[in-house]
């Protein structure tokens, strides 16, 4: 019998046990000497909470709506590429997980499931169950639109679009481990092997980079967002803004949200926190569209922190591979459980019966944290 798991780190720990090195080490791994991925999760101790009392919190809605959609929490998976490297099911698992919490699932334009056997594995929609897809731009312009128009035609509700990887950043396990799919697994979204990631001329690198420098359009710049948003009727969210005047920019470019990410703090360490940046993000942004966060979310507290500090709703990244490295479709579901349950009961403890109830006078800020 397995030990019972009572927080998103005992999920890790067993992911690591059952994961082959390469693949854990791909999952966790942050760019360079990684202070920024341990900066992530710390940032969430600089902020301690400041609770109300006596507000009877017999009950306690965690209901948000997130682009027109209702979700049974502000709590969503953010997308990461190559799943099936977790568990068989991969994707798909994760994709029924999110429908049974009634949570919202990004899929990665680099799953190792198509976009529409994804949603075909959800079965009939419901309340909740909702997909976006993450889009990578192509440097083939209609490659990347193909993506968009098979998510609109799939049913999937918005595009994420990734700001931040003009290149892939220096993952130093991944070089170390030449990084590369197993041959049984590819991108399923591509038909050719040297789009779907399942050559075998990746050299002595981190194989990952080198597609990425083979496929991924470095010249993105803003004209790109204008481009997309006039291909797609779909809301585009930027993922992958940490600076306000870029938040501030994306408002002017029409964008439906700015999730403000660090990627994981994968691209290029000494980048801030996520949660440091996330209130300038939000007094850029003046309430002219959503923002959300994700990058070192791990606890009920971390959520009830960002959305104090003005974030919609946060996705978790890794805490979902986690899981669905236990066990699969189970695993994510209790990943994402867990972090409900944790949310419900720091939301009661600290005096909030709905999430519009979370202010900004629930946190404040500690100069010099002692570890939590
Ligand atoms: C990612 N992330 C990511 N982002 C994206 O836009 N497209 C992608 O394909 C991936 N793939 C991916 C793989 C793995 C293994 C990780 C860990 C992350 C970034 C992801 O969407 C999100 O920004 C971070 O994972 C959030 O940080 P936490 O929750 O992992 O700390
Ligand atoms: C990563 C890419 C897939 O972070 O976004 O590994």
């Amino acid at each position: 019998m397995s030990l019972q798991r009572v927080c998103v780190a005992d999920f890790e720990e067993e992911a690591k046990r059952v994961l082959p090195k390469a693949v854990y080490d791909y999952y966790r791994s942050g760019a360079d000497e990684q202070g920024t991925l341990a900066d992530n999760v710390a940032a969430f101790n600089r902020w301690r909470l400041v609770p109300r009392v006596l507000r009877d919190v017999s009950s306690v809605d965690l209901s948000v709506s997130v682009l027109g959609q209702k979700l049974s929490m502000p709590v969503c998976a953010a997308a990461t590429a190559m799943q099936r490297m977790a568990h068989p099911e991969g994707e798909t698992a994760t994709a029924r997980a999110c429908r049974a919490v009634g949570t919202g699932m990004m899929l990665s334009s680099w799953a190792t499931s198509t976009i529409e056997e994804v949603m075909s594995s959800m079965g009939a929609s419901s309340p909740g169950g909702v997909m976006w897809l993450q889009l990578y731009i192509y440097k083939d312009r209609e490659l990347t639109l193909s993506l968009v128009r098979r998510a609109e035609e799939a049913g999937y509700k918005a595009i994420f679009v990734t700001v931040d990887t003009p290149y892939l950043g220096r993952r130093r396990d991944d070089m170390r481990n030449r990084f590369k799919l197993p041959p049984h697994l590819s991108l399923s979204n591509f038909s050719s092997a040297s789009l779907a990631f399942s050559e075998d001329n990746y050299g002595d690198d981190s194989g990952l980079a080198v597609y990425v420098a083979k496929a991924i359009d470095p010249s993105l710049s803003w004209d790109d967002i204008t481009w997309l948003k006039k291909h797609t009727h779909l809301p585009v969210i930027v993922k992958g803004i940490v600076n306000a005047d870029d938040a501030a920019q994306a408002v002017t470019y029409g964008v439906d949200g700015v999730l403000v990410s660090n990627h994981g703090a994968r691209q290029l360490d000494g980048v801030s926190a996520t949660l440091d940046v996330l209130e300038e993000v939000v007094q850029a942004v003046q309430g002219r569209c959503d923002v959300y966060m994700d990058g070192g979310v791990r606890r009920g507290t971390d959520v009830l922190k960002a959305l104090a500090l003005g974030a919609t709703a946060v996705f978790i990244g890794r805490p979902v591979l986690w899981g669905l490295a236990c066990q699969g479709e189970q695993g994510v579901t209790e990943v994402l459980e867990l972090l409900k349950a944790e949310l419900r009961l720091a939301m009661a403890l600290t005096g909030c019966r709905s999430v519009s109830e979370v202010s900004r006078s629930l946190v404040r800020k500690v100069e010099f944290p002692s570890r939590m």
